[in-house]
């Protein structure tokens, strides 16, 4: 048989469908098909012929061999390929994408806006001790705050209660680093209130310290006025007002106009036009001391900013609950804000 004229059929043999490649392989590559009865003829032949025609029928299965392979793989990747049946043009009904929650967004925009000014991370935990929510904090024994009316205590006998404001990691870094330091510590904290649309039982804060020598109340301003006229923008009225907490002295608090009733005058101004957003002061000596830094040597500054505030005032939200009930549809209303983290 010429192989020749052979090797033309294999070369041109229609492999497009199941049926030409399942004739193909029943024709030139089964067992007693075509190209195993020449080669099984092979050694009736004269040497010289036999190992020239061995070479050229061996070099024609392995041919229809590849040509058979491809064919299988070019067949099956279109059929299996989702594109195939894919419309493109098609609304993804189902699809819900998530969203970033509010109060995370206002929380990584302040942690940004603090780590331009060389402000670095701290944590410390929520379930904490008399020591660090109060004592080294400069707490009197009977201040009101340590009172089961404002304190959620876990377990009193030994202290152990929800702290009841970041203050608390101050307290945490002092005894374990060496100034200088400047540190924000953002987290949950707890307090025994009733639940309204200004007040809740859990809320968030943003701990800022500055601790170093030389640190003054000038410092103290300029950093708290660069934060809040980049965050709400230069506009912005601010009004510091002397204020109390028994860990700063001396001590401040500042609030924004109200955005809600530019104002006007609103339940979440309480009718006053301004809104509380952060507490602050100069770290008092006697706090300094109980972590065993020398207050000779070192001053600082401290603030502790409401994330719920800001928040409330950026989106312009007027119920403090709606960032604890986990609606839907008021969560969702949030993607448009990813690019503020
Ligand atoms: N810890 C205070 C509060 O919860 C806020 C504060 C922080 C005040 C740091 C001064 C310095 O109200």
């Amino acid at each position: 048989m010429d192989l020749a004229v052979l090797e033309e059929e294999v070369r041109n043999y229609d492999l497009s469908t199941a049926e030409g490649r399942a004739s193909f392989r029943q024709r030139f590559l089964r067992k007693g098909g075509i190209l195993d009865r020449l080669l099984s003829e092979l050694p009736t032949l004269p040497l010289e012929e036999r190992r020239l025609r061995g070479q050229r029928l061996n070099a024609l299965r392995q041919l229809a061999q590849q040509r058979l392979a491809q064919a299988e793989s070019h067949s099956s990747s279109p059929s299996l390929s989702p594109l195939a049946f894919a419309d493109l043009t098609f609304p993804l009904v189902g699809l819900q994408p998530g969203a970033r929650h509010p109060l995370s967004l206002i929380e990584q925009r302040v942690l940004t806006l603090f780590q331009r000014l060389g402000y670095t991370l701290a944590d410390g935990p929520e379930i904490e001790d008399d020591w660090h929510n109060f004592t080294a904090l400069n707490f009197e024994p009977d201040h009101p705050a340590r009172d089961m009316q404002d304190t959620f205590f876990i377990d009193p006998s030994q202290g152990k209660l929800l702290r009841t404001h970041t203050s608390t990691v101050q307290i945490r870094v002092m005894e374990r680093q060496a100034p200088p330091l400047r540190i924000l510590a953002p987290g949950r904290v707890y307090r025994h209130e009733t639940i309204s649309a200004r007040a809740h039982v859990y809320f968030h804060q943003i701990e800022g310290l500055c601790v170093d020598e030389g640190i003054s109340a000038a410092d103290l301003r300029a950093t708290l006025e660069y934060f809040l006229t980049q965050f709400f923008g230069s506009g912005t009225r601010l009004r510091w007002r002397a204020s109390y907490f028994p860990f700063t002295e001396m001590s401040a608090e500042v609030d924004i106009a109200c955005r809600i009733c530019q104002g006007k005058g609103c339940p979440v101004c309480k009718f006053t036009g301004w809104v509380e957003v952060l507490g602050c002061g100069m770290v008092d000596p006697n706090v300094l001391a109980a972590c065993g830094i020398d207050p000779d040597r070192y001053t600082g500054f401290a603030f502790g900013l409401g994330v719920e505030r800001l928040a409330q005032l950026f989106f312009q939200i007027p119920d403090l609950r709606l960032f604890s009930e986990n609606n839907y549809r008021f969560l969702q209303s949030f993607a448009t804000y990813a690019h503020l983290a």
